[in-house]
């Protein structure tokens, strides 16, 4: 299944908000994409979209004026869905959140494609093993959740449903790098990866507002200038390696005791606190750490943290 190259042709169903952005990604990287959509007005939009993405990015010189123009060659709107599909070698669903309709979808694209063509959807919270009993070939059926807007959003979550293989997971990863992109691998579980994350940091605030904890603003500041500044160098597993286990269990044990059983710590965290597995100090925690690494991972953080206040300083001086 080695059909991963510039040159080959993908199929985009669906040209609202996430699908006319990802066709944009793929026809920069190289690939003929055929957009298509039961609407014409769609298409039309998904046109203008495209184009003025790429203006921008032409704009930031992220690409280049002549990429830019090839990229939009690249690109066939087709309200015909059989003619965009039949010669795709891989074809991902961006059409609207239903599982009904995108069953439909799926089944019909098994019958008119080509056998060895690869099905991905682009779905928000559908699962897999949902979505699967569509078509025959399930191994040949995967997640692919892009985030908005996709052509400046990095990550893509490559999900594995239980009957999804190995080859095709794979293979979806290596097309997102290929795009420039940054994919993560997960299991077809509710929420998947990033959104589950950011769910529960959603629904935390949203407590808090109803709680009378603190203001909205508040509460977003807090975020912004907490986490948010260590988020783009550690996530939180490498942040509570930081902090240690043994603070991050404390704090678990008694906010459960007062916010009640979501706070509840977890088994694993429990394991690692009584086998000593505290994180950087210990040179074990939810990651490994040589001596090297100990020795440099706070000096690395402490660096990029100075950094960033130095940058924040010289920004808001530029605003007064
Ligand atoms: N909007 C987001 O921020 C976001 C982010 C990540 C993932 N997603 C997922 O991406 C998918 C699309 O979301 P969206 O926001 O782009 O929706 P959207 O409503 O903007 O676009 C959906 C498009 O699908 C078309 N469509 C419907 N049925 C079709 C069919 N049978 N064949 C061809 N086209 C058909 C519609 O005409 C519409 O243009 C959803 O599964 C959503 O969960 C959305």
């Amino acid at each position: 299944m080695s059909i991963t190259g510039k040159g080959k042709t993908v199929a985009v169903v669906g040209a609202g908000l996430m699908g006319h952005g990802i066709a944009q990604v793929f026809a920069v990287g190289g690939f003929r994409v055929n957009l298509t959509d039961v609407s014409s007005d769609a298409l039309k939009q998904a046109k203008l979209g495209i184009k003025s993405n790429i203006d921008t990015l032409i704009q930031h010189r992220i690409i280049t004026k002549a990429r830019g123009k090839s990229a939009l060659g690249k690109v066939m709107m087709l309200q015909d869905m059989v003619v965009a599909v039949k010669d795709a070698d891989f074809v991902l669903e961006a059409i609207n959140e239903d599982p009904v309709l995108k069953k439909q979808v799926f089944k019909q694209l098994e019958e008119v494609c080509k056998p060895d063509t690869i099905f991905a959807t682009n779905s928000s919270t559908i699962s897999i093993s949902d979505l699967a009993p569509a078509i025959e070939k399930r191994d040949r059926l995967v997640g692919m959740h892009w985030w908005n807007p996709p052509h400046l959003m990095q990550l893509i979550e490559v999900i594995a449903g239980p009957e999804t293989s190995k080859e095709t997971v794979d293979f979806t990863a290596k097309l997102a790098r290929e795009l420039g992109k940054v994919p993560v691998i997960c299991k077809d579980s509710p929420g998947f990866l990033a959104p589950r994350l950011q769910e529960a940091l959603v629904i935390e605030a949203i407590k808090m507002v109803e709680e009378g904890v603190a203001s909205p603003e508040d509460i977003d500041t807090a975020c912004i200038y907490s986490l948010g500044v260590r988020l783009p160098i550690m996530g939180p597993l490498r942040l509570m390696d930081f902090g240690g286990a043994k603070v991050f269990y404390g704090a678990f044990e008694y906010l459960s005791s007062k916010l009640g059983d979501r706070f509840a710590p977890p088994k694993l965290l429990k394991d690692n606190v009584e086998q000593n597995k505290l994180g950087i100090r210990t040179g074990q925690g939810i990651y490994s750490y040589s001596e090297k690494e100990k020795k440099n991972a706070t000096r690395e953080r402490d660096e990029w943290l100075i950094q960033k206040m130095t940058g924040n300083k010289r920004r808001s001086k530029r605003r007064s």
